[in-house]
């Protein structure tokens, strides 16, 4: 299967942790991608995967602000039915993991 990892981040944590997961991903036999949400801009950029993992940072108890509004404009990926993942990082509170993951378009998770 071919993966998506799509991450935010503002000082790194969070993209590293992206590649660690697609690291992980290839390591079990996998292909994965991994890009900045801000690479991912039209429906056509989530053609050609099966399955997709998004993660973003935690800032003043919240996902970013952008990665939210592009979570909700992801929907149009025609992501229904593809598998499907979240994760996030953070130090204290911990928002972004469970936000990414009730934000997620449509699909199994
Ligand atoms: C200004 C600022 C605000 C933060 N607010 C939170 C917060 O509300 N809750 C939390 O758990 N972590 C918070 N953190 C910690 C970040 O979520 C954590 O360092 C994260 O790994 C940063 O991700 P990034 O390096 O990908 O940007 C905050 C960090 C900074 C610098």
């Amino acid at each position: 299967m071919k993966f998506l990892i799509v991450y935010g981040s503002i000082k790194g944590s969070t993209e590293k942790m992206a590649g660690y997961i697609a690291e992980g991903m290839r390591f079990a036999g996998q292909e994965a991608e991994v890009k900045s949400f801000t690479d991912v801009r039209d429906p056509e950029d989530f053609a050609g995967y099966d399955g997709y993992v998004f993660g973003g940072p935690t800032y003043h108890k919240d996902l970013l602000h952008g990665m939210k509004a592009w979570l909700f404009k992801a929907k149009e990926g025609g992501l229904d039915g593809k598998a499907g993942g979240a994760f996030g990082s953070h130090t204290h509170s911990g928002e972004a993991p469970a936000s990414s993951s009730t934000r997620w378009p449509t699909c199994s998770r």
